[in-house]
């Protein structure tokens, strides 16, 4: 019996190693599970890392990108498609409070968290590459595509417009060099990336400021013909 049991687990491991994809690569729930559980990005501030946190030069810029175009382009909803652990959201939120936000992150651990933390708040699980979220007149997207490898960028572009949102504000930086995809799918990682140039050459935004960058989906449908 003990002889039989230890060959059955042998052969479930050897399985398991074999269903590895050979180049390390994790599915993008298990990584980004990973970087949550193992505070990846090192800030004792923000589980997001240094960029999430509320005096760094990121948020500073993103609070001002954000009430710049909330009056002007009459934003009454925002999906912030990643919300990570909310650390810096609730400071453009106190001061614009009949903006109706909801929150989507690829982590549970993440969501229960900020349920728990913000209750006044939706936060709801989502994969932004495999799922088209429901409507809000703004999906805002901080840091997440410089983290994607490029053809994940293109499904998460595809599903933002999928979802009929009015406008989408997106990490782009405005780097002169040519992008580079990321070499794998795992932990951590993120490059600089430009959504203005090759591979993805998207039409002039309605607003940039050299770090995020937003168009008026009807601006993107292009992105929908991408085939991977
Ligand atoms: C660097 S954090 C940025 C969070 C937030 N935007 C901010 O500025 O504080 C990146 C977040 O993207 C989330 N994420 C990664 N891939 C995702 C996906 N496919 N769909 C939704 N969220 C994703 C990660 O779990 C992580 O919380």
């Amino acid at each position: 019996m003990i002889a039989f049991l230890k060959t059955s687990y042998r052969r479930a491991r050897k399985f398991l190693r074999k269903a590895k994809p050979a180049d390390g690569a994790e599915s993008l729930r298990a990584r980004f599970t990973g970087v949550y559980r193992s505070a990846a990005w090192g800030s004792s501030e923000s589980l997001s890392g240094p960029g999430s946190e509320r005096n760094s030069g990121s948020v500073r810029q993103a609070l001002v990108a954000l009430s710049q175009i909330v009056e002007k382009y009459e934003i009454r909803s925002v999906a912030d498609i990643p919300c990570g652990d909310f650390n810096w959201m609730p400071e453009f939120l106190e001061k614009h409070p009949s903006v109706a936000y909801a929150g989507y992150d690829i982590v549970g651990g993440l969501i229960s968290q900020n349920r728990k933390s913000n209750p006044a708040f939706n936060f709801h699980v989502l994969d932004i590459t495999e799922q088209v979220p429901p409507r809000a007149d703004l999906i805002f997207s901080k840091d997440l595509v410089n983290h994607l490898m490029d053809k994940d960028v293109w499904k998460a572009l595809a599903n933002m417009v999928r979802s009929g949102a009015t406008y989408v504000m997106i990490t782009s930086n405005s780097v002169s060099t040519p992008n580079e995809d990321l070499p794998r799918n795992v932990g951590g990682m993120s490059r600089l990336l430009n959504l203005r140039t090759e591979p993805f050459s998207l039409p002039t935004p309605v607003y940039e400021d050299g770090y995020l960058a937003m168009w008026r989906t009807e601006d993107l449908v292009s992105v929908l013909d991408h085939k991977p």
